[in-house]
C-alpha cells in the first residue's frame, strides 16, 4: 500500500470496539496507550506482557478482516534480541495476532532485524517514543533542529532495512515526517507526522471523544460520544431515583396458568 491507497489504522483494546472498528479498518492495534486510555496510568511505562496479551487477545476475538498488531510494553524487548523473540512468542502464540509493533530507531535495528529473521512481522515506531518519555525529555514534536532531523531520518531508513513491514512515524515535524516517509520503501503511518505518510492512526478513545483529559494539536474529534455517555447515564440516574425505570415492560410477568 506504499503510495498507493492510503492506510486506515485505529487503536483497540476491547473485543466490542473491535467489532465495531474492524469494517473500516486496516489495522487495529493494541497500543500501548492503553495504559493511560484504559487503565488510568500516567504514562505507558506501567503496562505489563499480560495487559498486552489479555487486550490484544479480545481483539483479535472481535475482528475478522483487519490486521491485528499488538505493541511490545516497556521493559519487554529493549534488554536483548532474544528477550524481544521469547516476548513475541509468547504474545503471537497466546493472543492470535498478525504482528507486534516496538519502539525505537538505530538502537532497536538489531533486535528487528533479529525477530524477522525468525518470523515475527515488526512494525517499527519512530519519532517521539512515549516509552523513552524519560530521558528524551516530555513529549514535545521531534526533528526541530537539524541534528535530530537527520538522525530521524536515518533511524526511518535502519528500521526498514531490518526488514520492519511498517512503521508508525510520531510526534515529528512534518518535513521531517515527509522525507522519512520518502526515504523508505515500507509504508509510514501517521500521528502527529505529516499527511504525505501512507496511513494515519489515531487512539480511538481520542477521535470518538471518549478520553477528555487532554486532547493534542493532531488528533481530530469525529464524536462527542463522552458527552453522550454522559447525557444517557444521567437520564438513567434520573429515572431511577424518580422510580420510572423499570418499566412494566421491563419486568417478567408471572407465568400464566394453562
Ligand atoms: O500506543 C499506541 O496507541 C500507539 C499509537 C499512538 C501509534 O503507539
Amino acid at each position: 500500500m506504499k503510495r498507493a491507497e492510503p492506510i486506515v489504522c485505529l487503536t483497540a483494546y476491547s473485543a466490542p470496539m473491535a467489532k465495531l472498528l474492524d469494517p473500516y479498518a486496516d489495522i487495529l492495534l493494541v497500543g500501548d496507550s492503553l495504559g493511560m486510555v484504559h487503565y488510568g496510568l500516567a504514562s505507558t511505562l506501567g503496562v505489563t506482557v499480560d495487559m498486552m496479551i489479555n487486550h490484544g487477545t479480545a481483539v483479535v476475538r472481535g475482528s475478522e478482516r483487519a490486521a491485528v498488531i499488538v505493541d511490545l510494553p516497556f521493559g519487554s524487548y529493549q534488554a536483548s534480541p532474544e528477550q524481544a523473540f521469547r516476548t513475541c512468542a509468547r504474545i503471537m502464540a497466546e493472543t492470535g495476532c498478525a504482528g507486534v509493533k516496538l519502539e525505537g530507531g538505530r538502537a532497536m535495528a538489531e533486535t528487528i532485524a533479529f525477530l524477522t529473521a525468525r518470523g515475527v512481522p515488526v512494525m517499527g515506531h519512530v519519532g517521539l517514543l512515549p516509552q523513552s518519555v524519560n530521558t528524551a525529555g516530555g513529549y514535545g514534536p521531534r526533528g526541530r533542529d537539524e541534528r535530530e532531523a537527520r538522525r530521524l531520518i536515518d533511524d526511518a531508513k535502519v528500521v526498514a532495512e531490518a526488514g520492519a513491514f511498517s512503521m508508525v512515524i510520531e510526534g515529528t515535524i512534518e518535513p521531517v515526517a515527509r522525507e522519512m516517509t520518502a526515504a523508505v520503501s515500507v509504508p509510514t503511518i501517521d500521528i502527529g507526522a505529516s499527511p504525505a505518510c501512507d496511513g494515519q492512526v489515531l487512539v480511538t478513545e481520542d477521535m470518538l471523544g471518549l478520553f477528555g483529559e487532554y486532547t493534542p494539536t493532531f488528533v481530530k474529534r469525529y464524536a462527542q460520544l463522552g458527552e453522550a455517555v454522559q447525557e444517557a447515564v444521567g437520564a438513567f440516574a434520573e429515572e431511577v431515583r424518580g422510580r420510572r425505570f423499570p418499566g412494566p415492560e421491563h419486568c417478567f410477568a408471572a407465568k400464566k396458568s394453562a
